[in-house]
C-alpha cells in the first residue's frame, strides 16, 4: 500500500492561528486573498502588540528607564527570533520596515544613491515587477546614470529565462525578481535565478513579504542597522546589533 503523504503545511493548526478567519462575509465563510496587500495577523501577533502597548511601550534603544530597557530587549529579541527562522548568519543582516516598498527604498538609497553604484552600471529588473520594485531603481537610473534593463514575459506569463544570460554582464550590480508576480500569478525560479546572478559576486536580499528579492555584491544591512544607545549606558543591550563593531563594545559578551 502506498505510504500516506507527509503534511507539510498543517493548514486547519494554522488557519486556527487567524481569529479573523473565523467570521464570516455576506454569509459566507471568509476566504482572504489580499495578503500582499495588508496581511492578516495571527493570534500569537494580535496577543504579543497587545501586550507591548499594554505592559512596556517605549523608546526603544533611547531611554534609559526600566520600560525602555525592556522594549529593547523585546525588539532585539525579535531580531534574533527573526535571523534563527530564515536562517540568517547574523542578527545583523535583520533590518525591520514597515514595508517592501521602504526596504527596497533603502537599499536602492544606501547602496544606489548614496553607495557603490556608478555611470553605466547596470541593475536587471523584470517587465513584472510590482511598482515598488521598479520606481526605486529609476530614481537611481536618474541620479547616478545606472542602466535598466528588463527580462521579458513568454506568452505563458513565465520569465525568458534565456534572457539572463545576455542581460547579466560585468557591469551588472543588482539583480531583482519577485518571487510571486501578483499581475500573472507566475511563480519566478529565484533559486535558479541566483545561480546565474552569482557569476556577478551577489548578496541577497529578502523583504519582508518575499514578495521581491535582489541580489547584489556588498553587504549593505550593517549599514543600516545601528544601535543608538550611547555604549555602556542603561540602555545598551550589547546586543550583536550594535552598529559599533563587538569586539570595540564593552558591552558585547555580557
Ligand atoms: C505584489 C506586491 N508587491 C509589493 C507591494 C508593496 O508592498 P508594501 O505595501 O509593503 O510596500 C504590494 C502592495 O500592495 C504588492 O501588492
Amino acid at each position: 500500500m502506498a505510504k500516506p503523504a507527509k503534511v507539510l503545511l498543517n493548514v486547519p493548526a494554522i488557519k486556527a492561528d487567524f481569529p479573523i478567519l473565523r467570521r464570516t462575509v455576506r454569509d459566507k465563510r471568509l476566504v482572504y486573498l489580499d495578503s500582499a496587500a495588508t496581511s492578516q495577523k495571527p493570534k500569537q501577533v494580535i496577543d504579543a502588540t497587545s501586550d507591548f502597548y499594554s505592559r512596556y511601550n517605549a523608546n526603544v534603544h533611547r531611554a534609559i528607564y526600566e520600560l525602555g530597557e525592556e522594549s529593547t530587549r523585546e525588539y532585539e529579541g525579535a531580531r534574533e527570533k527573526v535571523a534563527a527562522f530564515i536562517q540568517a548568519k547574523s542578527p545583523m543582516e535583520i533590518a525591520f520596515t514597515k514595508s517592501t516598498t521602504e526596504s527596497i527604498n533603502v537599499v536602492a538609497y544606501g547602496y544606489g544613491l548614496k553607495g557603490k553604484i556608478q555611470k553605466g552600471d547596470e541593475i536587471v529588473g523584470t517587465v513584472m515587477e510590482h511598482h515598488s520594485n521598479h520606481v526605486p531603481w529609476h530614481f537611481v537610473k536618474d541620479h547616478k546614470g545606472a542602466v535598466l534593463k528588463y527580462v521579458d514575459v513568454n506568452d505563458d506569463g513565465t520569465l525568458k529565462m534565456e534572457q539572463y544570460d545576455t542581460l547579466l554582464t560585468n557591469r551588472t550590480k543588482i539583480v531583482t525578481v519577485t518571487l510571486c508576480s501578483n499581475v500573472l500569478g507566475t511563480i519566478n525560479p529565484v533559486k535558479e535565478i541566483a545561480r546565474s546572478a552569482s557569476s556577478t559576486r551577489p548578496r541577497r536580499l529578502r523583504t519582508c513579504r518575499s514578495t521581491s528579492r535582489a541580489w547584489m555584491p556588498t553587504s549593505w544591512p550593517s549599514a543600516v542597522i545601528r544601535c543608538s544607545a550611547r555604549r555602556g549606558s542603561a540602555s545598551c543591550t550589547g546586543s550583536r546589533t550594535c552598529s559599533r563593531r563587538p569586539s570595540r563594545c564593552s558591552a558585547a559578551g555580557r
